[in-house]
């Protein structure tokens, strides 16, 4: 078994080192041919295939599209980009293929609409990166009507296929130091889509989000292929709340053969995600990939079903799979993270094969979410139940943080949860144990040696 942990971890670090690009290459965008930028020309649009597991709906293939814009740019980082880049997306788009040029750096400094993207190819081959105007972006970000999203950018439509290579940059860094004299500034995310329908995001690279990469509202058939996620604070101040991806309100969605390197939940399914399929994601620092949190809000009805997680390999991470739901009492995390009352359904989740290295809890289950009195949780009882669940094929390390346990199942009734299946966890602690707090669950289904206490949460 420690042969087998070794072997992949060693393959999952190559695959790691291939997909990312050095620190030089980024800086030294246009700087490289000294001036002289490449000749233009398009990117061959990837072939993606869905692979070892398929999703329940095939990714949308459209035919090649012939015609083509090249996206001007003032190429001298302040001066804003945005017209140039709508007057291409709106010449090519029905049919065309628009290019971000390779060796040409693109500043946005305006919040851009592009829900009306139909049938257009978008072939990022350069570096694009958003102004650092925190003043303008909080007063014109597109706003979500989910705990206070924005976005710098809203794309949606159908059809839409983007990859390229290149680098996407959200200039992180003043927000991060702005969030930590503001925890209620606007943080945009990264890539904001709101009614994106048959197609793919590919073969890009993000750094420094404000906030999450990816937010995915009222979106079908979206499949996000080869993306390489990565943007730590360079100050004191941490870079907080950067998960990869959100999904809400939206189903068959494909997340794969991704890197990503960030502060947060790897993957996080919201509210009403349906059908999500998530293989072969390399995953480090983050909070895991996690149902929730749901049940935030009183007179809700939450839904999560359907989600296959297969492959992933989860380093130095508070969680493996996570499954977050606020009990039936008002709690809080934090002044900008409360709530608890909300009712829904968790139903038919599998995740499959997960390495776990240096993770705190490989499995959270935790009905009690935001609330640190387990007697106040147990004593209100959550409406939202957690169904067929199956956690299969682990192996790999937690950290001592939990030690001796390396699991926790903390439902809040006996009938909020039901069929919650733990099979072949070949996870221990430091010290050899695989204990877990195992409450109101059918521990003879568990493969953990329950009988752990309640240590609380994240
Ligand atoms: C914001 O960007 C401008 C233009 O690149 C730069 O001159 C300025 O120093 C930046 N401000 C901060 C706070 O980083
Ligand atoms: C999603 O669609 C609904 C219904 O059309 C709309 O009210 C909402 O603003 C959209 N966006 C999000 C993020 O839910
Ligand atoms: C949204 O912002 C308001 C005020 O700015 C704050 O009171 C609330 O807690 C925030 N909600 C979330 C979920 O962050
Ligand atoms: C989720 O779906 C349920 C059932 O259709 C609906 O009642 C609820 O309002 C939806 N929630 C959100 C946040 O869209
Ligand atoms: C698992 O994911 C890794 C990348 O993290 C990949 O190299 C490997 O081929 C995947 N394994 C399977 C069985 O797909
Ligand atoms: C994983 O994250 C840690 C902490 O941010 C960082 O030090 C380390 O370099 C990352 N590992 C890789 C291979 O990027
Ligand atoms: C459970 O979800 C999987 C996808 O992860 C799907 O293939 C299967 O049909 C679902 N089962 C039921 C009973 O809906
Ligand atoms: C985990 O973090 C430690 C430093 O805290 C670092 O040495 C190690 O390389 C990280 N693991 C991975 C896989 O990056
Ligand atoms: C937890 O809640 C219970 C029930 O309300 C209360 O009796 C107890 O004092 C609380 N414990 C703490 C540590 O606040
Ligand atoms: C493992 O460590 C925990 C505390 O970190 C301790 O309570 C337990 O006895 C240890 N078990 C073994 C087998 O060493």
């Amino acid at each position: 078994m420690r042969f087998q942990l070794t072997t992949i971890l060693a393959f999952a670090s190559a695959t790691l080192t291939a997909a990312n690009p050095t620190w030089e290459a980024l800086q030294n965008w246009g700087k490289s041919s000294a001036g002289k930028s490449a000749p233009e020309h398009t990117s061959p649009r990837p072939s993606i295939s869905c692979h070892p597991k398929t999703p329940h709906v095939s990714p949308h293939s459209p035919p090649t599209r012939t015609k083509v814009c090249y996206v001007n740019s003032h190429n001298d980082g302040v001066t804003d980009d945005s017209t140039y880049i709508l007057d291409a997306l709106h010449s090519c788009n029905n049919g065309g293929h628009v290019v971000f040029k390779e060796g040409t750096k693109y500043l946005i400094g305006t919040a851009l609409d592009l829900t009306f993207l139909e049938h257009i190819d978008i072939d990022i081959q350069s570096y694009i990166q958003f102004t650092n105007d925190t003043t303008y972006w909080q007063a014109n970000s597109f706003r979500f009507v989910f705990q206070n999203v924005t976005s710098f950018f809203k794309l949606g439509g159908n059809d839409v296929q983007i990859y390229g290579g290149g680098t996407i940059d959200g200039n992180g860094q003043v927000w991060y130091d702005l969030y930590a004299s503001n925890i209620y500034a606007l943080r945009p995310v990264l890539f904001g889509l709101d009614g994106l329908h048959n197609s793919a995001i590919s073969n890009l690279v993000l750094r420094y989000s404000p906030e999450y990469y990816h937010f995915v509202a009222n979106s079908t058939n979206v499949v996000f292929d080869n993306i390489n996620i990565a943007g730590a604070s360079k100050s004191a101040n941490v870079a907080k709340n950067t998960d990869g991806w959100d999904t809400y309100r939206s189903s068959d969605i494909t997340i794969q053969n991704s890197v990503i390197n960030n502060g947060d939940d790897c993957v996080s399914f919201k509210p009403n995600s349906t059908n999500i399929l998530i293989q072969n994601l390399w995953c480090n620092g983050s909070h895991g990939i996690s149902v929730g949190s749901l049940g935030q809000y009183v007179g809700e009805y939450d839904i999560v079903e359907n989600i296959y997680v297969f492959n992933v390999s989860m380093h130095n991470a508070s969680d493996g799979a996570r499954i977050k739901v606020w009990p039936n009492t008002p709690s809080a995390l934090s002044g900008d993270l409360q709530g608890g009352g909300g009712s829904g359904r968790v139903q038919n989740i599998t995740y499959d094969t997960l390495i776990i290295d240096a993770v705190d809890y490989a499995i959270e289950v935790d009905q009690c979410y935001g609330q640190s009195n387990l007697t106040l949780c147990l004593l209100y009882p959550s409406p939202l139940t957690i169904s067929d669940v199956v956690f299969k094929n682990f192996v790999g390390k937690t950290t001592k943080k939990y030690q001796p346990e390396i699991a926790t199942f903390a439902c809040s009734s006996s009938s909020a949860c039901s069929n919650i299946v733990a099979s072949g966890i070949s996870v221990l602690s430091p010290n050899g144990t695989n204990k877990a707090y195992c409450q109101n669950v059918d521990e003879t289904k568990l493969d953990v040696e329950c009988g752990g206490s309640y240590l609380g949460f994240n």
